[in-house]
This record gives structure tokens, C-alpha cells and sequence, in this order.
């Protein structure tokens, strides 16, 4: 498949300690770290057929979560600003993730005592809805604010309980519509947009990473899978529940970015 223009997936490897993850919502499974280390190479070549250029970091032994490099970067047009993960185990993974983002981006930072994951903010267009959650504090949310809005971006707090990111309970499937799960959020925060509700029996299915007009969606939301397919959209599945054990979901795997 040619490459899309210059759209490059940032990817990082799944770490061998993958088992000592953090997780909060979700009790501790027996994980395959082969197995997932297979669906994440699966993932990385569905990104490679919607056309982006793969630009894979290689995991660290000592950072178990650092194959969900969303968390470490909000990228930006016009700058990257790295992250402070609410997660201490996490703070460390933001070093490579930078030294490889310098290469496309002036880099800005998340500074103490801010802290601010990438899975909590949505952006759609100019707008940046950021979850308040257990690993995003106001702080982080004042400073994204300060780095954003000199280039128009607009920084929007959103509150939200019950899972772990923003991008958990809901996420964009076109600039206009958005698939949600309203246990988790109050779609209140999200007034002039067309919401599309997961399934009931689905409620780890809001996660979807949109790639150009394709939406790359785990295999385990058929239920709610039929209702994007209902809209006309273009879904791509992807197999990746050993990495949901560890509470990650398809958009932390990647920074997609135009070069
Ligand atoms: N295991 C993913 C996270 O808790 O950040």
C-alpha cells in the first residue's frame, strides 16, 4: 500500500514485563506477552494498509505500559506537548517517546505538579476535550491550556468517572459524531455533535482510532461494530484483547501524525 501523504504511526514494542501493568478498573489476568507482542505487530500492519509510515520505538524491560505510547504525547499540528502520565511507573516513558517526536515537532512539556495522560484528550478539529480523571488533574489540564490556545486550539475539561481515559468513554468516528458510552461520561460536554451509544453489552467498545476516513476497531464490539457500519463507515478490526487485559485499547497504541 503506498503511504498516505506523510501520516506516520508512532508505535512502541510491548514491554516484557507487560504483566506488572498498571490497572485500575480491571483485575489482573495471566497475560501472553507473545501473544500480545502478535497483536500488536497485527495492529501495526493494519496502520501500515490505511497508508502510514511505521515509526516503531523499541519497548523497555522497565516500563511495563510503554506499548501505550498515546499517553505520552498530545500532537498538534504546530507542536507536540509531552505529557506528566498520572501514573508514576509511567513518567519515564515519556523520555524516548520525545527524542523520537523532535524529529517532527517543536516539543513542549507537561510540567510538575501537572500531570495529564494522552488518553484523556479528544481532539476534534481545534477543540480539546480533556478528561478529569484519576491520571489527568487541573493542573495538567491549566498547562495544556497555556501550550494550546497560543496556536487557537481550544482546551475544554470534561468530567468523567468509572474507567480509566476520556478516549475510553468516548471517541471521534467523524468531526461530527461521536461514539460514546454515557455510564462513563456525561454527553452533555458534547452538545452539537451526532452520538452513536455502544452497545449495553459492549462497554469497552468506544474506542476507536480513526485513520484518514477508516476506523481501526477491535474485534471484541460486534454489537456496536454494526452500528458504525450502519453509518456507512469504513471499519477495519483488529484482534487486540490480549492488550485490553492490561487496560489499553486501539488509539493508545499509536500517535498517528502528519509529518
Ligand atoms: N495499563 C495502562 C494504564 O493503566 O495506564
Amino acid at each position: 500500500m503506498a503511504h498516505n501523504g506523510n501520516q506516520v504511526a508512532m508505535t512502541r514494542g510491548v514491554s516484557p514485563a507487560m504483566a506488572r501493568c498498571e490497572l485500575t478498573h480491571l483485575g489482573r489476568q495471566t497475560l501472553d506477552v507473545d501473544r500480545a507482542e502478535r497483536q500488536h505487530a497485527a495492529y501495526e500492519v493494519c496502520l501500515v494498509s490505511l497508508g502510514c509510515r511505521l515509526e516503531r520505538l523499541p519497548a523497555d524491560p522497565d516500563l511495563p505500559d510503554c506499548v501505550f505510547i498515546e499517553d505520552t504525547a498530545v500532537v498538534v499540528a504546530e507542536v507536540a506537548v509531552i505529557t506528566r502520565p498520572g501514573a508514576p511507573s509511567r513518567q519515564r516513558e515519556t523520555d524516548a517517546v520525545a527524542d523520537a517526536l523532535a524529529q517532527f515537532r517543536t516539543l513542549l512539556r507537561i510540567e510538575a505538579p501537572g500531570t495529564l495522560d494522552g488518553g484523556d484528550v479528544l481532539r476534534v478539529g481545534r477543540v480539546l476535550y480533556v478528561g478529569a480523571s484519576g491520571r489527568t488533574n487541573a493542573a495538567g489540564i491549566a498547562q495544556l491550556t497555556g501550550r494550546l490556545q497560543p496556536f487557537g486550539y481550544t482546551v475544554v475539561s470534561v468530567a468523567m468517572s468509572g474507567c480509566l481515559h476520556l478516549k475510553t468513554a468516548v471517541t471521534a468516528v467523524t468531526d461530527g459524531t461521536l461514539l460514546v458510552n454515557r455510564s462513563w461520561v456525561d454527553p452533555a460536554a458534547f452538545a452539537g455533535f451526532q452520538l452513536v451509544d455502544v452497545d449495553p453489552a459492549e462497554p469497552w467498545g468506544a474506542n476507536v482510532l480513526r485513520v484518514g476516513d477508516a476506523l481501526v476497531y477491535p474485534t471484541a464490539f460486534p454489537r456496536t461494530r454494526a452500528r458504525l457500519e450502519a453509518l456507512g463507515l469504513d471499519v477495519r478490526l483488529v484482534e487486540v484483547d490480549e492488550l485490553a487485559k492490561a487496560e489499553g485499547a486501539v488509539t493508545c497504541c499509536s500517535l498517528v501524525l502528519t509529518a
